[in-house]
């Protein structure tokens, strides 16, 4: 159990100790009050301290208060009306260990603002107490007035923000009125604060995903298993999510809908937003999120940018010596082509630079093919304006997953992907039709390599003032020789990596990912199954599925069982399905995915086409890939 010590004086009444206080002594905070220290004897708050049989120290001098602290041991530092200044060896002493609240809201950086819930800019009010900073909000004609509990640094009235509170100012409040309306909010963010740093956040929170497919699905299920979330909303979601306990979609929402998706986190009360899809994050959803005041995890636009920016990364690699293929950026067909035509013969990749839904690589086997491949490009509209023409490095491909909380990172997995959409590695590019994990070809050796690609990358991030908090994708290559190249990063979980790496983790998903937000990186604990994940499709998908759409998906009620059947035995995603009157109809290209788990390649390839054996849709109309993880079969059925 942690240890909370309270710092109070005799400035005000006490009423966040007793706030703090109550939920300890209700088992809203999951802590134990080791101590209430206060420099004088005359603090109002003491007495609540007599009342609760909580241990006092008398502190007169600040010089004093590392000594008293150091026998407490505590492990939070709560402020609470304590009028001296915290000395900077107490601060270094406690680093990320200390909290305050402050009467105005602190932006994320020093050059940011927090927006209100109504988008207007709110005030930082550094520098200003109790009564004065209220009064500020009023002289400045604010709409809304607010709080902010943060972590004390060395820097004034700064620190990372835990959270914020808003307070609508009413047309006739007085610093009186209004004060007290917020003293209450200042209350409840206190307390919350303190119980997700005490892991005591009960058995409530409420995570939004941002993302629709089996990727979202995966998400949901490990945030549904963790001891600390009710509720799972997801933008958009789909429909055999909503077969689970606690799940809500808003289907009709894109994930680029920054005001309706900031109206559903303050409507829904969320606790937690994981934006886990490219395009939301292209469109700078996790910026506005953060400003709102909400817990994000997910990269900022800028540091998203590996992503959404094709160009921009892999200058970006070459500065910071991380290894790549050897490319070209076009900006026009015309540059393009005169550059193809200066090359000797060779297999290339043609990239468009922006999103094109992870179809925009295109694949030439000769330098004639190329040039086809360039005048595809203008087909990506925007994102295909810029292109790239790379190197094609022959080699075996895999993607690596790293928790990233800004500086620092932990591997939480590889996988590997099958993107092309018939067996053999031939047909077009898809989102993916199937992953096996962990892959045999990541040995220790790799792995090393690995590391440090992605130690260059969040410390280039930094260097280039674009730190990272969220999940990297790293998608690379190894060569013949055994080196590996960065094919490309991505700002987000794989789909279908997630699907096979999600279920390995063994941490509670909620826990690790809000002590990423917080600047830790908890370490990751995994299982050892291999898995296998199939992607099921329509017919016809990537070019045209559209004869397949409305079509039913038979089986797939029966294997997916009850409703109620538990989260955690679920071993189906879903995309592309909608369910209508209790049938399971096709609605997309990618349907469903069916996750095999064993203690080996063998055994988790057997459940998954056992599983897929079971499901059609009209004849012949189901499509899935029969070679997903085949590679590692044959590794584990003739090893060199
Ligand atoms: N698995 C490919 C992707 O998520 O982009």
């Amino acid at each position: 159990m942690k240890r909370i010590a309270i710092l109070i004086s005799n400035v005000g009444k006490g009423s966040n100790l007793q706030a703090i206080v109550d939920a300890v002594n209700s088992k809203k905070i999951n802590a134990k009050i080791v101590a209430v220290i206060s420099d004088t004897n005359d603090a109002i708050g003491l007495k609540h301290a007599i009342n609760n049989k909580i241990p006092i120290k008398i502190c007169a001098n600040k010089k004093d208060l590392p000594q008293v602290l150091k026998r407490l041991k505590p492990d939070y530092i709560a402020l609470a009306g304590w009028k001296q200044i915290i000395l900077d060896e107490v601060i270094e002493f406690y680093p990320n260990q200390i909290l305050n609240l402050h009467p105005g809201l602190i932006p994320n950086s020093v050059k940011s603002k927090v927006l209100a819930p109504d988008g207007t800019n709110t005030l930082w009010n550094k520098g200003l107490l109790a009564e004065k900073a209220v009064q500020n909000f009023l002289d400045k004609k604010s709409t809304y007035a607010g709080s902010s509990i943060h972590l004390l640094t060395k820097e004034f009235d700064f620190g990372p923000v835990l959270e914020r509170a808003f307070e609508k100012i009413k047309k006739n409040d007085t610093v009186k009125t209004l004060y007290a309306r917020l003293k209450n909010k200042e209350h409840e963010i206190y307390i919350k604060a303190l119980q997700k740093l005490t892991n005591a956040i009960s058995q409530d929170a409420a995570v939004l995903i941002i993302d629709g497919g089996g990727r979202a699905h995966a998400l949901v299920n490990k945030y549904l298993q963790s001891k600390h979330v009710k509720r799972v909303i997801a933008i958009p979601g789909n429909d055999l999510m909503t077969l689970s306990k606690n799940v809500k979609t808003y289907p009709q929402i894109k994930t680029t809908d920054i005001k309706q998706i900031v109206n559903i986190c303050k409507k829904e009360n969320v606790d937690l937003v994981d934006v886990a899809q490219d395009d939301a994050i292209a469109a700078g959803l996790v910026d506005t999120l953060v400003k709102s005041g909400l817990k994000v995890f997910g990269p900022t636009k800028a540091a998203g940018r590996v992503e959404w920016d094709k160009a921009w990364a892999r200058n970006f690699m070459k500065k910071f010596k991380i290894p790549h293929p050897a490319f070209k950026i076009c900006k026009s067909q015309k540059e393009g082509v005169e550059f193809i035509n200066s090359q000797r013969e060779g297999t290339w990749y043609i990239k468009a630079a922006g999103l094109a839904a992870g179809k925009g690589a295109l694949l030439a086997s000769s330098n004639s093919e190329a040039q086809d491949a360039i005048k595809q490009m203008k087909k990506f509209g925007n994102a295909g304006r810029i292109f790239l023409i790379e190197k094609c490095i022959n080699g075996e491909e895999f993607s690596s997953f790293a928790i990233v909380n800004g500086k620092k990172f932990a591997i939480i997995g590889h996988a590997q992907d099958h993107k092309t959409v018939f067996d053999g590695n031939v047909g077009p590019n898809t989102g993916g039709m199937g992953c096996s994990s962990p892959p045999m070809v990541i040995t220790a050796k790799i792995g090393e390599q690995i590391k440090s690609i992605f130690q260059k990358t969040v410390g280039g991030l930094v260097k280039v003032g674009r730190p990272y908090l969220g999940m990297l994708y790293l998608g690379g290559i190894i060569d013949k020789s055994g080196k590996v190249f960065v094919i490309e990063f991505n700002a987000r979980w794989g789909d279908p990596e997630a699907q096979v790496i999600l279920p390995s983790v063994k941490n509670d998903l909620f826990e690790l990912v809000t002590q990423t937000i917080l600047g830790k990186i908890p370490k990751i604990t995994k299982d050892n199954s291999y898995r296998v994940v199939v992607t099921a499709a329509s017919r016809g998908y990537p070019i045209n599925h559209s004869k397949v759409i409305g079509k039913e998906i038979i089986g797939l009620s029966s294997l997916l069982g009850h409703p109620e059947r538990s989260e955690g035995s679920l071993k189906i995603f879903g995309a592309g399905v909608k369910v209508k009157n209790g049938k399971y109809l096709a609605a997309g290209g990618r349907l469903f995915y069916v996750l095999g788990e064993g203690k080996n390649v063998e055994l988790a390839r057997r459940v998954a086409y056992n599983t897929l054996s079971q499901v059609s849709i009209d004849g012949d109309n189901l499509h899935f890939r029969k070679d997903i993880g085949l590679q590692d079969l044959q590794r584990l059925l003739s090893p060199k």
